[in-house]
């Protein structure tokens, strides 16, 4: 059965639709296809083979597992289960162990993985989770004897302690490999490193049944210079009782099981965090205080404990996922909107862009143009997370209406050590707010009053930091009158201040550049979209006088994109410190650029005089391929100081021409508003995992999530993908997909009908959750149309033009919209 992938012909997995779940078949995928486990603030990374780690909520300071990034072998660190029967031993989720398995899959479904394999008859179910609102995660192994003798089974479980502080765990050891404690009570490990001192929280790990045996030093369970595929106290079949003092502190238990013939057998394991005051830390001296850990566990001491945690778990994601359900002619389009798109934007809710596969989880913080993005893609499932994330974001805002780059998540207070001058950050706020208000018809949001700088004696209304953030780019124009670009906008790889020739330092914090010269059109572009964004808000508002002047602001750059953004074909990316083109047709390398065409376009600018579509008709002609549209053409062959990290990266990675996901539905919104319904399909499904089964070997990363980067035209690997999971891409293609392609558009009055799709698709229905209300929704497309005039019907009854007005029409509702030809 499942066999090392010498060959690199093999699928290697399945997507099951109706459990939501992603079913890989064989423990050798070409990267770790991984998935998250936790909702609420104590998270876990697992992979097909049971790698990765834990943490509660910052996975730098709070980590409990041990995981060794880019190791050899790969995904290095897990929690593992070693089975032994007969003299035999394998592993019971594929790995380490390296021992050929009869079956094997892995099951990622909507916050827990399962791990089924079997071996000489000896089949193990692994279901792994963190339950709603636990600290803790827990993984239940089976155990079934389908041999028709008695058998004695032996089973080590298996975790490394973190040294806490992430950073600290792989640098300094002239301390850590001294500081290391535990302790060992019943069938409980706990790891206490550092509780001595100033730490009033410990972890442990626990199983629901007698010990035979443990081990809590690494050395002792693993025997002198062995790795994890053959711990010598698994090969003995008995552990040594080990106690750990300083070195690598460990968690492994030892069961016995005696299996009848047809018996299963099964054991609940918990690796739990606890926080305990200060004055309550110690039982007696040096014995710490395990009344948390003993009440934690004891929620998961039984299967029948774990199998109702499990299905509240089930009908969490259910609940989640239900508030916006589509059935159009295309399975991967609905798997991908109903199921796992949807699943990944809570995701980097969660995570952001800290703790993946590709971020070691001890570098980036919450960065305030990723998650201000971010919430376009989970405002209609967590609307009150949004409105706090929000918030929170708000209250690291200077008082000039610039923005700290990154804030961290323990403090939530803003990075210095990154500082700003990222110059479109202030204006993502903008986006998030109208989104969330849209969505819920919560204005009252805007009255919160926040802190600028989190400093408490320094406030104003969430709408007063959003004027900020608008007049932040007002106030800093450049020589065109377009946006000054500071240090880099949503490319942080374009630095026309930065004139780097260190490689000692990062650039994104470095500007020695003259700052006041160097424009982005990209920003103007955000500027027009989101300004407009701004001066609707303030209508909605009353504030009549602030949006006519906001109008004319808005109206000014409008023009001066026209004036001096615009190259003959397409719009120009920027100007440099020079004043210097960039994006330009006149430029060797970098003559176009796709951030620009992208964000002008979905500004409205140039639908009146053509430029709008032949903006995309250059992005068709010179930056679209088979596996994406990249970020810019041709690729930079060589290192360019004056324009900064974009050309430090090969040809056709990354920033650097490579196919940057994040942006292509940009593009697809902009075709779509231009009423291309086929384009805007193809450039949505071909950077949509669920469309690319056929190229996993190509791609390697997790078929179910979007990647960040895919590489372009110009790179060694066309197709190939990086850095998966965290990505931007995964709200911006939600939100192409469900508010563009289908056009189900929350505006402050209601539920805009406005859909762009493929003619061929002639019924699509939809259930929507808004404000309360649940609607039915079938699309009816008889003329097979892409783009037209939407007649409605709700429940039976006409209404005029293509807005479903919520105060209206509460509760539920069936609506049928038409999609009819424009005369
Ligand atoms: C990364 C960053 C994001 C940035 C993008 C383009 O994805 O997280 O903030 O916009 O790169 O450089
Ligand atoms: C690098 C990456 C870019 C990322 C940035 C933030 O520049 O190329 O994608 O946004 O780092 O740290």
């Amino acid at each position: 059965m499942p066999k090392e992938n010498t060959e690199n012909n093999e699928k290697f997995g399945y997507f099951d639709d109706l459990n939501y779940e992603y079913v890989i078949t064989t423990p050798y995928t070409p990267t770790p296809w991984i998935n998250y486990l936790g909702n609420d603030g104590f998270y876990g990374l697992i992979s097909n083979t049971a790698g990765g780690y834990c943490f509660d909520r910052d996975p730098k300071f709070r980590r409990l597992t041990r995981y060794r990034y880019n190791s050899v072998p790969l995904d290095n660190g897990g929690r593992y289960f070693y089975i032994g029967c007969n003299g035999e031993y394998w592993s019971a989720t594929g790995r380490p162990v390296n021992t050929e398995l009869d079956e094997y899959t892995c099951r990622h479904g909507m916050g827990y993985s399962r791990f089924n394999a079997s071996k000489n008859n000896i089949a193990t179910e692994v279901t792994s989770f963190i339950p709603l609102n636990t600290k803790a995660e827990v993984h239940r192994l089976i155990v079934t004897n389908n041999n028709d003798t008695e058998q004695s089974v032996d089973v080590f479980s298996f975790i490394e302690w973190c040294l806490w502080n992430a950073e600290d765990d792989g640098a300094n050891y002239q301390r850590n490999l001294s500081t290391g404690e535990v302790e060992v009570e019943d069938s409980t490990i706990y790891h206490k490193t550092e509780y001595r001192e100033r730490r009033n929280h410990y972890a442990f790990y626990s199983v629901n049944r007698e010990l035979d045996g443990f081990e809590t030093d690494r050395e002792s369970f693993l025997g002198p210079y062995r790795g994890f595929d053959r711990p010598l106290a698994v090969e003995k079949g008995q552990a040594s009782n080990s106690i750990a003092r300083g070195w690598s502190p460990i968690a492994s238990h030892h069961l016995k099981l005696q299996l009848a013939p047809g018996e299963s057998q099964s054991l609940v394991f918990t690796l739990g965090y606890c926080e305990v005051e200060p004055e309550q830390k110690w039982a007696a001296p040096n014995i710490i205080n395990k009344t948390p850990a003993q009440v934690l566990s004891a929620r998961f001491d039984c299967d029948e404990k774990v199998s109702a945690e499990l299905k509240k778990l089930n009908d969490y994601w259910h609940n989640l996922l239900g508030k916006f359900q589509v059935q159009t002619p295309d399975d991967k389009f609905n798997r991908a909107v109903n199921i796992w798109n949807q699943y990944q934007n809570m995701v980097t809710f969660n995570l952001s862009r800290s703790a993946s596969f590709y971020e070691s989880g001890i570098g980036r913080g919450m960065g305030f143009r990723d998650s201000n993005q971010d919430t376009i893609g989970f405002a209609h499932m967590v609307p009150e997370k949004v409105k706090e994330r929000i918030l929170d974001l708000s209250a690291t805002q200077k008082e000039d209406g610039s923005a700290y780059h990154q804030y961290q998540p323990l403090t939530k207070k803003g990075n210095a050590d990154i500082g700003g001058n990222f110059n479109d950050d202030p204006m993502w706020m903008v986006l998030s707010t109208a989104n969330y208000i849209k969505e819920t018809g919560d204005f009252s949001i805007l009255d919160e009053v926040v802190p600028f700088d989190s400093d408490p004696n320094n406030t104003a209304s969430h709408f007063t930091h959003l004027e900020r953030s608008f007049n932040h780019v007002v106030n800093n124009l450049g020589p065109h009158g377009l946006p000054l670009i500071g240090r880099a906008d949503w490319n942080d790889c374009l630095n026309l201040n930065c004139f780097s020739e260190n490689p000692n330092e990062s650039y994104q914090t470095t500007q020695r550049g003259a700052s006041d010269v160097a424009e982005s059109v990209m920003i103007a572009g955000q500027f027009v979209l989101y300004g407009q964004e701004f001066v609707d808000l303030c209508i909605n508002i009353g504030k009549a006088d602030l949006a006519k002047s906001c109008q004319s602001e808005v109206d000014k750059m409008r023009q001066t994109i026209k004036q001096h953004a615009w190259d003959g074909e397409w719009f120009l990316r920027a100007y440099d410190a020079n004043g210097d083109k960039i994006g330009s047709n006149d430029n060797a390398e970098g003559k176009i650029f796709i951030e620009s065409q992208g964000f002008c376009v979905m500004a409205g600018v140039g639908f009146d005089d053509g430029k709008a579509l032949q903006a995309m008709n250059s992005v068709e002609k010179h930056l679209s391929t088979d596996f994406g549209i990249m970020l810019n053409q041709p690729a930079f062959t060589g290192y360019n100081k004056y324009i900064g990290e974009i050309t430090s990266y090969p040809p056709g990675y990354k920033e650097n021409a490579g196919i940057f996901c994040h942006n292509n539905p940009w593009i697809t919104i902009s075709e779509a508003m231009l009423g291309r319904g086929e384009k805007a399909y193809e450039y949505y499904s071909k950077i949509t995992p669920a469309f690319l089964q056929d190229v996993h070997q190509l791609h390697k990363t997790e078929p179910y999530v979007y990647s960040q980067m895919i590489a372009g035209a110009d790179s060694a690997t066309p197709g190939e993908a990086k850095n998966s999971w965290l990505t931007g891409t995964a709200a911006w293609n939600y939100y192409a997909a469900t508010q563009y392609i289908l056009g189900i558009r929350p505006e402050y009055q209601g539920l805009r009908i406005d859909p762009c799709i493929l003619p061929s698709w002639d019924k699509v229905s939809v259930s929507r959750t808004f404000r309360g209300a649940t609607y039915k929704i079938e699309l009816r497309n008889p003329l097979g149309l892409s783009k037209g005039v939407i007649q409605l019907e709700i429940d039976g009854q006409k209404i005029a033009g293509d807005m479903i007005d919520p105060t209206v029409f509460a509760n539920q509702h069936n609506v049928i919209a038409t999609l009819c030809n424009k005369d």
